[in-house]
């Protein structure tokens, strides 16, 4: 009884994926909703530890997507997913993420002394290409201001111990503002979590 009925949702689910074939392939808006369980509706992400793909420029989640499915930047779950999608898909999930407005979650807490010190630093090293605190998807840059606690602390961590790449510049840049302040991963972060400009 048990078995039948295991067969029996299979055959559905099988039969599901088949007339789904026969339409036409998957759209922009269907790719996005397999992202939605884990980055938010459409990429609004709520938590602290997944980023908010909403607002990013096409540029950078292509680029993105690309590296993870290359094994490029060193992910918990990413790389897996990546590559159950093609280059043409990539596209699509890129337009529709581009069309999002930037999400900014503010349920995140933070030490507003920090967060004031972790501004000066961001003006000075690091706002040139980060613009309006990484809040700008035509930066091409991803997103800073608002987004999850966790994901920015473990990218500064993966770009300083070089399992993520990371422009020249900004490689130059983060040198100088932890000369000058050893602590300043943990300002910069508690800054860009208070999501204030
Ligand atoms: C099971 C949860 C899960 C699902 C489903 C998921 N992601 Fe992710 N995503 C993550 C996590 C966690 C990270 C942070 C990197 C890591 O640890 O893998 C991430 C990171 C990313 C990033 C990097 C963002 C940045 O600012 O650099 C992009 C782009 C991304 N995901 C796109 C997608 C797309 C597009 C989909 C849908 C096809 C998707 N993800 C589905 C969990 C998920
Ligand atoms: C010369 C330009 C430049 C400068 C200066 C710069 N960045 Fe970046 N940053 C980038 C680019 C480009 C990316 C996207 C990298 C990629 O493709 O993965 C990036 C990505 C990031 C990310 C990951 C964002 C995400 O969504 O995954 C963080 C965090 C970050 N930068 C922090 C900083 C901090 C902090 C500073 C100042 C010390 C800084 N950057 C200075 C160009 C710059």
């Amino acid at each position: 009884m048990i078995r039948k009925t295991i067969i029996k949702s299979t055959l559905l689910v099988a039969g599901f994926a088949l007339g789904m074939q026969a339409q036409a392939a998957p759209s922009a808006e269907m790719l996005s909703y397999t992202c939605a369980g884990c980055h938010g509706t459409n990429g609004a992400s709520t938590g602290d530890a997944i980023p908010s793909l909403a607002g990013l420029s096409s540029t950078y989640l292509v680029d993105a997507m690309k590296a993870y499915k290359a094994d490029e930047r060193d992910p918990t779950i990413m790389n897996r997913i990546a590559k159950g999608y093609s280059d043409e898909q990539f596209e699509l999930m890129g337009g529709f993420f581009a069309d999002q407005e930037v999400h900014k979650n503010r349920d995140q807490s933070f030490d507003a002394a920090k967060a004031a010190a972790g501004k000066k630093l961001h003006k000075k090293y690091c706002d040139k290409c980060h613009t309006e605190a990484g809040t700008v998807g035509d930066d091409d840059a991803g997103q800073l201001s608002g987004n999850a606690k966790l994901f920015l602390q473990y990218s500064l961590a993966d770009f300083h111990d070089g399992s993520r790449s990371q422009e020249k510049k900004m490689k130059k840049k983060m040198k100088k503002m932890l000369k000058r302040d050893k602590d300043a991963f943990d300002l910069i972060v508690n800054y860009y979590v208070s999501g204030k400009k």
